[in-house]
């Protein structure tokens, strides 16, 4: 079960990304015009990926044994273990939590123009800090972790 999960996490990472992309690019494309309900659901469901994420990655963080070596001895020496321990993360938790207010400042917006803007800035910052959070294989040290 955890190598399922562990799949689904590590494919579902380019769901993620491709929500966030398409959003991104829309919002920008239309954003001197009237925000539709096509543009609103696009950023609900980048949020539900990201969810989604959340609770495989919270789960993984428990099964895998993470959680239980924060404060070993050697583990923030190690490149990888201080990755999975502290910086995927933190870094995760924030971009999710940006995604999520991307998706919920934008419903709660007063006008058309501020929904694109809020979709633009809090979903391109989770796009940021998800890019610099994933365990690329061309990391030196992550070269056990694949494309997909
Ligand atoms: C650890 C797991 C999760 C946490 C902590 C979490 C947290 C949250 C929070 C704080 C909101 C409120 C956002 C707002 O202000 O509207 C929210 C909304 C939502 N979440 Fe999650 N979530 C989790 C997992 C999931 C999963 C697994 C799914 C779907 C498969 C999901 C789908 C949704 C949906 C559909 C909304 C409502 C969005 C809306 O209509 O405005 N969440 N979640
Ligand atoms: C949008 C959010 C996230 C993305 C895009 C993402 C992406 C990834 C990717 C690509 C991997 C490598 C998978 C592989 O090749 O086997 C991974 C592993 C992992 N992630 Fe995430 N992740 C996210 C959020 C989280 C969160 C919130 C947690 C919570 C702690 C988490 C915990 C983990 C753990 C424990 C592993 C497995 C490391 C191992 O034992 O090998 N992830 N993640």
């Amino acid at each position: 079960m955890i190598t399922g999960f562990q799949h689904m996490h590590s494919a579902l990472r380019w769901v993620v990304l491709a929500l966030l992309v398409v959003t991104l690019v829309k919002a920008w494309q239309n954003r001197q015009s009237s925000f539709t309900a096509g543009q609103a659901k696009l950023g609900l469901f980048t949020m539900i990926s990201m969810h989604i994420q959340l609770l495989l990655g919270l789960a993984l963080y428990m099964m895998k044994g993470w959680a239980s070596m924060l404060g070993q001895p050697g583990v923030m020496e190690s490149t990888v273990m201080r990755f999975f321990t502290v910086e995927h993360l933190v870094g995760m938790l924030l971009a999710i939590l940006f995604g999520t207010l991307g998706h919920s400042l934008s419903k709660r917006a007063a006008s058309d123009d501020m929904k694109y803007k809020r979709q633009l800035r809090y979903f391109g910052i989770a796009l940021l800090l998800i890019v610099a959070s994933i365990p690329w294989p061309f990391r030196p040290g992550f070269e056990a972790y694949g494309w997909f």
